[in-house]
């Protein structure tokens, strides 16, 4: 089923007209006749978890920032897309630009906002920003933006904003200061952005994914209850948006059943692997996550199948490696990655990535010894749980995985 993407084989599917053709913004003006309480309850219902990576329940979310008594109260839009692999909001901006900026209306008016930033990675300014700026730009013409939309007397502002490349403004925390202007340091939680004295300015915040947002007019259109059914797994609704890569027939990004197989996925979706490849592995979620083995295709990618076999669904970005793969090469890659991106803020993070990535380089130089691989290990997990964002853990991940699933791969390029 295509909720998000129906539009996207049209020619000219970013435009106005044909995203009004198939339906588009008949959502908005049910959700503006709705009370913002009656559409936080549908997002409950709908069982929509966040598309970001970490998969906190949207409407649980919402619920925490109407709870709040302070205002003004933001929505802040997450569209930096920094997990390697990711390359699924960058579509939905170039391809379906309205039915994000119809998602962005309904969740502003459900958490009471007015003003609403998008934050986006400035690789983006040129193509799919300049996409998003123009169907906003068509929405305030239209009246579905800006002051008394459709006459309901709620009035919405945008602004975006660009990020300098960063990863780490990705981190919800680090984007609230690289908006408010300042170097992008996550901040320490609580308070968490939805409360009052931990979102943008201080003030209450949602912070949400433009995939999430996306997922707004098919809620309000189907009924929260309708949509949740069409997940695979219960407390995962929806479909969910796969950008998949690696030795795959045909990679792209693919919009499936929430908790879809990785098989399914790979056979049903990308015509299965490459001639004479053979697959060895899945990154399940974003660089982030702990890899998978080919004999563990058959689970399920949604957040909590994932998050129970110690690995995540994370950004919904999928890799899948062939034979001709060293998984030492591969994590020495990732993890050169992260050493980079690390803010520097905590120690375990700061000097772990580095140290990580020293002794993979060497182990993938030839020049390593067992003894490093059984150091990477017990750096990752000395990593783990300490610091005051995710980045570290989603360093710690891959690489305590790796070894534990791939150690031949390891062994065969290092001496006793
Ligand atoms: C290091 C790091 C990078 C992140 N990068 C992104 C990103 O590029 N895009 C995104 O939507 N979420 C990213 N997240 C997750 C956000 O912190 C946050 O959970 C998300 O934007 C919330 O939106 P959602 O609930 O709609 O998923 C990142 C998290 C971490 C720890
Ligand atoms: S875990 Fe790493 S990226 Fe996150 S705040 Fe600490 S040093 Fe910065």
């Amino acid at each position: 089923m295509k909720l998000l993407t129906g539009d996207w084989d049209k020619p000219n599917s970013w435009a106005l007209d044909t995203y009004k053709a198939s339906g588009g913004y008949k959502a908005l003006p049910k959700a503006l006749k709705m009370q913002p309480q009656q559409i936080v309850e549908e997002v409950v219902k709908s069982n929509l978890r966040g598309r970001g990576g970490a998969g906190f329940p949207t409407g649980m979310k919402w619920t925490f920032v109407r709870k709040e008594t302070s205002f003004p109260k933001y929505l802040v839009v997450n569209a930096d897309e920094g997990e390697p692999g990711t390359f699924k909001d960058r579509e939905i901006l170039l391809k379906s630009p309205h039915m994000f900026v119809e998602g962005l209306v309904i969740g502003c008016y459900a958490v009471e906002c007015h003003r609403t930033y998008v934050y986006c990675r400035g690789e983006f300014r040129d193509s799919a920003m300049k996409r998003l700026q123009t169907a906003i730009d068509e929405a305030y013409a239209q009246g579905y933006f800006g002051k008394n939309i459709l006459g309901s007397g709620f009035d919405l502002e945008a602004h975006c904003v660009f990020g300098a490349g960063a990863y780490i403004c990705g981190e919800e925390t680090a984007m609230l200061e690289s908006i408010e202007g300042r170097k992008g340091y996550p901040r320490l939680k609580p308070p968490f952005p939805a409360n009052a004295g931990g979102g943008l300015f201080k003030q209450p915040t949602a912070v949400n994914n433009v995939e999430t947002l996306a997922n707004m007019p098919p809620i309000i259109n189907l009924g929260g209850d309708e949509y949740s059914k069409i997940g695979l797994v219960p407390k995962n609704g929806g479909t969910r948006l796969y950008a998949v890569s690696g030795h795959v027939k045909k990679p792209g990004v693919y919009e499936a059943p929430m908790g879809i197989s990785f098989r399914k996925l790979l056979d049903d979706y990308c015509g299965g692997m490459r001639e004479g490849s053979t697959l060895k592995a899945i990154i399940p979620g974003g660089a982030s996550s702990a890899i998978i083995t080919a004999e563990e295709a058959d689970w399920a990618s949604d957040f909590d199948t994932l998050k129970a076999k110690k690995t995540m669904a994370g950004s919904g970005a999928v890799v899948y490696f062939d034979q001709t793969v060293n998984m030492a090469h591969a994590l020495a890659n990732v993890m050169r990655f992260f050493a980079h991106e690390s803010c520097g803020q905590c120690t375990p993070c700061r000097e772990g990535t580095a140290w990580l990535s020293r002794l993979l380089d060497k182990i993938v130089a030839g020049k390593g010894a067992k003894l490093d691989v059984d150091n990477v290990h017990q750096i990752a997990r000395q990593m783990e749980m300490k610091t005051i964002c995710a980045l570290a853990d989603g360093a710690a991940m891959p690489a305590k995985s790796y070894i534990e699933k791939f150690r031949a791969d390891f062994d065969a390029l290092v001496r006793g």
